[in-house]
């Protein structure tokens, strides 16, 4: 199988500016590179769905720590936000009942996650330090 799968790497343009969500948005980029790296495309049926679960369950927790640092702040765009996250995992979770019943769906679930992934954050997520702190736009 050609490895088509690309690494997250992280760059400062990335960051938000505040900094507890900066940290775990940097961990999100690292789990999927650890993903990639122990799934051997997808050569380890039993690593990918393992490592799905680990994607999902980092970035449910991520999401909740997210979602109360918008709460405290009154960041008014909060509710869409939540539906954003939960499209997110309900679509993993999703992709990992495919893949587990043979679908080749390994190289669309990277994709997804990294492309999902970037897109939340520096336009989503971004909203957040702008509201608060008026950067950026
Ligand atoms: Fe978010
Ligand atoms: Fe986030």
């Amino acid at each position: 199988m050609s490895n088509t799968v690309e690494p997250l790497v992280w760059d400062k343009r990335y960051a938000i500016g505040v900094e507890r969500i900066d940290r775990e948005h940097e961990s999100l980029f690292e789990n999927y590179n650890l993903f990639v790296q122990s799934t051997h495309n997808a050569g380890d049926a039993t690593a990918v769905k393992f490592g799905i679960d680990l994607l999902s369950n980092y970035a449910a927790n991520h999401f909740a720590n997210e979602e109360s640092v918008m709460r405290a702040a009154n960041f008014p765009e909060l509710r869409p936000h939540i539906q954003e996250h939960e499209r997110f995992l309900a679509e993993l979770s999703k992709m990992k009942q495919a893949f587990s019943a043979g679908e080749p769906v390994y190289e669309t679930i990277c994709r997804f996650y990294r492309t999902w992934l970037i897109n939340h954050i520096t336009i989503n997520d971004k909203k957040l330090s702008t509201f608060v702190y008026g950067l950026g736009g």
